[in-house]
């Protein structure tokens, strides 16, 4: 913040320095001799939160000069300072009188009175620059971007908003001016989850993310919890390109660097046990999930004794993928058709939730190189008993690879709907034991038993 001082005493300068420094380190004070060098500041060194002008200046008329101000950067606050002779003399009432953001201050100074005049004018310019900054955008013309995207960044290259109608929006981050993680907490912790860019710009940043993204995981030497975070970053990059742009190399590219970066942690430090105590559970959100589920079924089919590659792929793959296409994200808690969440939807949502396997499934199907994960996807809501949907297969119908996906997915919705301590995790599997402790799906309950019983 900077404040501007107009004034042909230097002396006086000091005065207002020191002030500032002691009682309002934030805001630089920038002096100017007479109105000419006042202007040329405001235009080449703004923006400028609040004027004052000594009204005792020689070169200028305080009234005049102050027009002109406005007249060059809007309605700002301004002080005039001078003795009541002065004040009487040289500011014209009218100015005093039609504008809220214009004040006098009569000399000489007393530090109390100083500070609470220019403690008005600072506020006065806030709520100013709030109010300014509320604008009007057509919503079909932005997208939303999750909030957890920028943690990845420093500067924003495009202006990001906060909805606060559906028509009317705050800017939250700047073009290229640098933010730090802090800001975007705050953002978090008002509840805040996504920020609004413009349509046009929304594949630059994602593919900005994508770099980024794959230049964190290529470091050697990483802790676990870092590649998690980093991976959970990247699933959720995958699923906003996915719906935003479709398959292409470089999203086919980038999702082997991920699942890469998962493989990783099994072949170096990690057991399944690892993975369920180190995880960064946050919100447990579609992303958090997409990769915890990924890793738990990884280590299930390690715990199996299966070491093909392909059915590690199409596992990670399948986890990835499966409820990207969900309407809404709440969605992941609906685990069967006759849930009650599921009526408070409407008619074209329950069929897309009906539908988000098919169209994940097709997607998966475009992955070259990984044939097969499309079944593991489309069975992923299929359950032992064959309550399932959408074919009602059971126990003896399903593969052993689907078996062991619908296990870890259903094991790790209820982590998000209970909390992922050890003890829900045991009474989890406690109740999932009354029905998955049949066919394919036996050995990987009783692994992950064991994993959280390993727990400690
Ligand atoms: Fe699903």
């Amino acid at each position: 913040m900077k404040a501007l001082f107009i004034c042909d005493e230097k002396e006086e300068w000091n005065y207002l320095r020191n002030i500032f420094r002691a009682h309002f380190s934030k805001v630089e004070l920038v002096c100017a001799i007479k109105g000419a060098d006042a202007i040329e500041a405001l235009n080449f060194q703004g923006p400028f939160t609040m004027i004052m002008i000594e009204c005792g200046i020689k070169s200028d008329n305080p009234s005049e000069l102050a027009r002109e101000i406005y007249e060059s950067i809007g309605e700002r606050p301004i002080i005039f300072i001078g003795t009541e002779v002065m004040l009487k003399d040289r500011v014209d009432n009218d100015l005093i009188e039609t504008s809220d953001s214009a004040q006098i201050y009569k000399k000489p100074y007393e530090v109390n009175q100083f500070k609470e005049i220019i403690q008005v004018s600072l506020e006065w310019a806030q709520k100013e620059d709030f109010v300014n900054s509320v604008i009007e955008l057509n919503r079909d013309e932005f997208v939303p971007l999750k909030l957890r995207n920028f943690y990845l960044f420093r500067t924003s290259p495009f202006d990001a908003y906060i909805e606060l109608t559906k028509t009317k929006y705050i800017k939250a981050l700047s073009k290229d001016k640098p933010y730090t993680q802090s800001q975007i907490q705050d953002i978090g912790k008002r509840g805040i989850r996504v920020l609004y860019l413009h349509k046009d710009e929304q594949l630059k940043f994602l593919e900005n993310s994508i770099d980024k993204i794959s230049t964190v995981l290529s470091k050697k030497g990483m802790q676990t919890k870092l590649i998690l975070q980093t991976e959970i970053a990247g699933v959720l990059v995958i699923h906003q390109y996915l719906k935003s742009v479709g398959v292409t190399d470089k999203l086919t590219q980038f999702i082997n660097v991920i699942m890469e970066a998962s493989a990783k942690l099994y072949e170096t430090t990690s057991t399944l046990t690892d993975i369920l105590k180190n995880f960064p559970y946050e919100h447990l959100d579609l992303a958090e999930q997409a990769v915890l589920k990924a890793l738990i079924s990884e280590g299930l089919m390690r715990g199996m004794g299966w070491s093909s590659e392909m059915t590690r792929s199409k596992l990670t793959l399948a986890s990835y993928l499966h409820d990207v296409y969900l309407p809404d994200e709440k969605m992941i808690r609906i685990t069967h058709l006759e849930h009650p969440e599921l009526e408070s939807y409407s008619e074209r949502e329950r069929e897309e939730f009906i539908n988000h396997m098919r169209k994940a499934a097709d997607i998966a199907k475009q992955f070259s190189g990984i044939s097969e994960a499309d079944f593991i996807i489309e069975e992923h809501h299929e359950l032992p008993d064959g309550s399932g949907f959408p074919r009602r297969y059971n126990a003896s119908k399903l593969t052993a690879i689907s078996s062991v996906f619908v296990l870890t997915s259903n094991f790790v919705t209820q982590l998000a709907i209970h909390g992922p301590s050890k003890l829900t995790m045991t009474s989890v599997l406690g109740a999932m034991n009354n029905h998955y402790n049949v066919g394919h799906f036996k050995e990987p309950l009783k692994i992950l038993k064991k994993a959280v019983k390993d727990l400690g």
